[in-house]
């Protein structure tokens, strides 16, 4: 067996969100594609990042009144960890916010601009007067032009299913401010798609695609290839374009190159050749695994781009369908919009690693994770079946013979048909047909099972003389354990690790080669292994049920950025209660941070006769040097609270949502320190 090069990576994640059960389809069936050529001794790595760009990361951060940096440092903490836990091993992830990545963008673009293909014009867009930015489709709302539903996105209608032009809304509002948008005229940047028809016709019916996804690019190219905008204003969090200040690669530009940028910042940490897997004539593998809503990107623009750039194009392009639960869309409020550290919090990772490889095949159906079907399928095939080989033998090798394994192979027939069965398995492996490998696996895994159940050791061990026998029966009943092991290594690195221990031998290359000693066909004869101890408990149906009430309870925690809604009036008060707050015009001479404190500071104001320490919660929107010297009004007859921090000796009135949206009164010119404000 020769040893291939191979790059594979999984589509990257947004940093403004968490992962969740409908992204872990993708990382999983990765991790099992690469954990599986690295078994089989090829060089190959895992190549991923976040994907940090765009709108929606800058107004988040805006909302949290935070950087963008630092929302997507946060971001790549949680995504890695969770990622981790599921065991999902990258050799590399990266971020797109790098400088290997603006460097490659700039590359390509310059390139591009420099063989003809980026054209420049004027177009008209949304713009929200008050936020001062240029609004993207799904940042309007408004009544859907067809059915009238109101609250739509400017992209489509939820509830009647039709598309439209922002523009069609009624009474459309920008989503940020609330306003209405006008129109604006602003130069824009295009990459001439069209230009690579033939390159792309050609590309497309290659094999580097599934049948089903060629299809469907047959008819794309067949409707003709659009210009493709690739730049974006400012405001937007992104890389500025090298010719043009004040615009933006918009994020789908850079996006894809964060495989090579991510790729480049590995091979200067290793060492490693990086023209070896991207130059033109590269003859290593390249294989992107994605989900089929992005293939428009990965098997059009991306192709495209490489090759207008003088960069080698994909090996091929990998693309799956959508998750399901208990068979419909992922539902906020049904709680099956199911976070990856909400399942973390509950359950066993590698229950759900099973599961998705027993489901998963090569095509793009979609693929539905049906509750009772996950318990039963892990219950009866990873403990009833598999598991339960180990914990069937174990006992009478450690009690009966000192957990030592005969010195004679009993069986070598059953056993070679557990070794011949590893090309099979194999191939379903390197073909993405992780359900019928699974289905192949666990049907040596009955096979095993039906011969201890004939031979009914636990019998044998009651009749006398037939110690041999018996050790003979279990030794083999654990060497056939131990090759479903090597062949489950993929999907579950965890129980394998812990089965490796438990043998005490560690899985090999996936081989056979009767000259290597941990060859996949060389059984373990007179070997010492290790006590036995449970490897797989069974799936808690309760646990399934706190995950579904926990998924329930994060959406209310969601922030959701929607059109501006004022609270509605308080209840009716007499004058009286009106005249018991005493408000005054207060000048701020001192503004400090409070050491420990994210949303506070400390203000020294001046009302009139005294000066007053009152702390205030407008950190996210104020720096304490915009603020010395201002006037504003506080509530001077508030009784003092004493805040962790020292004593509150009133409050600063302001008015907005938090976070950056958050304004201070002030008064008109004129008034003084110390007004009472009637
Ligand atoms: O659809 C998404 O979630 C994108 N963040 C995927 C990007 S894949 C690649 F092109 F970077
Ligand atoms: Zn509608």
């Amino acid at each position: 067996m020769s040893t291939r090069k191979i790059l594979a990576t999984s589509a990257l994640p947004y940093a403004n969100g968490p992962i969740h059960l409908g992204h872990l389809v993708e990382y999983i069936q990765t991790d099992i594609w690469t954990r599986f050529q690295k078994q089989r001794g090829h060089e190959c790595y895992y190549i991923c990042a976040d994907d940090t760009h765009g709108t929606p990361i800058m107004l988040k951060a805006d909302s949290l009144g935070i950087k963008p940096e630092e929302l997507i440092a946060q971001t790549y903490q949680a995504h890695l960890a969770d990622f981790t836990e599921f065991g999902i091993v990258f050799d590399n992830y990266h971020s797109t916010h790098s400088e290997e990545n603006r460097e490659f963008s700039s590359l390509i673009y310059k390139r591009l601009r420099d063989g003809g293909h980026i054209t420049s014009k004027t177009i008209t867009q949304a713009y929200d007067p008050v936020k001062e930015m240029f609004l993207p489709d799904r940042f309007i709302k408004g009544e859907c032009p067809k059915c009238g539903a109101a609250d739509q996105y400017g992209d489509g209608c939820e509830v009647c299913g039709a598309t439209y032009s922002p523009t069609d809304l009624k009474n459309a509002v920008s989503a940020i401010s609330g306003e209405k948008p006008i129109e604006k005229d602003s130069v824009h940047y295009f990459f001439n798609l069209a230009d690579f028809t033939q390159m792309l016709q050609d590309w497309t019916t290659a094999g580097h695609l599934q049948p089903e996804v060629t299809n469907k690019l047959a008819e794309w190219l067949d409707g003709g290839l659009n210009q493709w905008d690739i730049s974006r204003d400012a405001p937007y969090f992104g890389f500025e374009i090298p010719d043009a200040p004040g615009k933006y690669f918009y994020v789908w530009l850079d996006a894809p190159i964060g495989y090579m940028a991510s790729f480049k910042n590995f091979c200067d940490k290793k060492g490693l050749d990086f023209d070896d897997f991207w130059a033109k004539d590269s003859q290593t593998e390249l294989y992107h695994f994605i989900g089929k809503d992005i293939i428009y990107f990965h098997a059009l623009f991306w192709p495209a781009m490489l090759s207008g750039a003088d960069f080698r194009t994909p090996s091929a392009i990998f693309a799956h369908g959508f998750l399901t639960v208990n068979g419909e869309k992922m539902s906020k409020s049904r709680g099956t919009f199911i976070q990856a550290r909400t399942y973390l919090n509950h359950l066993n990772p590698e229950y759900l690693r099973y599961y998705f490889a027993a489901k998963l095949s090569a095509g793009v159906d979609d693929l539905d994770l049906n509750f009772d079907d996950f318990t039963q399928r892990v219950n009866s095939d990873l403990v009833g079946k598999v598991v339960n080989i180990a914990s069937r033998c174990s006992g009478f090798i450690a009690k009966r013979f000192d957990n030592q394994l005969s010195a004679m192979c009993a069986e070598p027939v059953l056993f070679q048909s557990f070794i011949t069965a590893n090309e099979e398995i194999a191939k379903c492996y390197e073909n993405r047909e992780f359900n019928k490998a699974m289905r192949e696996i666990m049907a040596l895994a009955d096979k095993a099972n039906q011969y201890i159940d004939e031979k009914k050791p636990w019998l044998i061990a009651k009749e006398e003389g037939k110690d041999q026998e018996l050790h003979q029966v279990c030794s083999m009943g654990l060497n056939l354990f131990r090759v479903l092991m090597i062949y489950l290594k993929p999907v579950l690195p965890k129980l394998v690790s812990d089965a490796e221990h438990f043998l005490n031998f560690e899985v090999g290359i996936w081989e056979v080669n009767e000259n290597e000693h941990n060859s996949l066909c060389e059984p373990l004869l007179n070997h010492k292994i290790n006590d036995f101890k449970p490897l797989m408990t069974r799936v808690d149906p309760e646990k399934i049920a706190a995950i579904v009430a926990d998924s329930q309870e994060n959406l209310e925690k969601m922030p959701v950025v929607k059109a501006k809604q004022f609270e509605p009036i308080a209840p009716e008060i007499e004058f009286d209660d009106f005249a018991k707050i005493d408000l005054r015009i207060a000048k701020i001479v001192k503004a400090e941070h409070v050491e420990g404190a994210d949303k506070l500071l400390k203000l020294t104001v001046d009302i009139g006769d005294e000066t007053r320490q009152v702390f205030a919660g407008i950190k996210s929107a104020y720096a304490p040097e915009d603020l010395e010297g201002k006037l504003t009004v506080v509530v001077a007859n508030l009784k003092p609270r004493k805040m962790k921090f020292g004593m509150s000796e009133g409050m600063v009135l302001a008015a907005g949502s938090g976070g950056k949206e958050l304004w201070i009164l002030s008064p008109d010119e004129g008034a003084v320190a110390g007004m009472r404000v009637k």
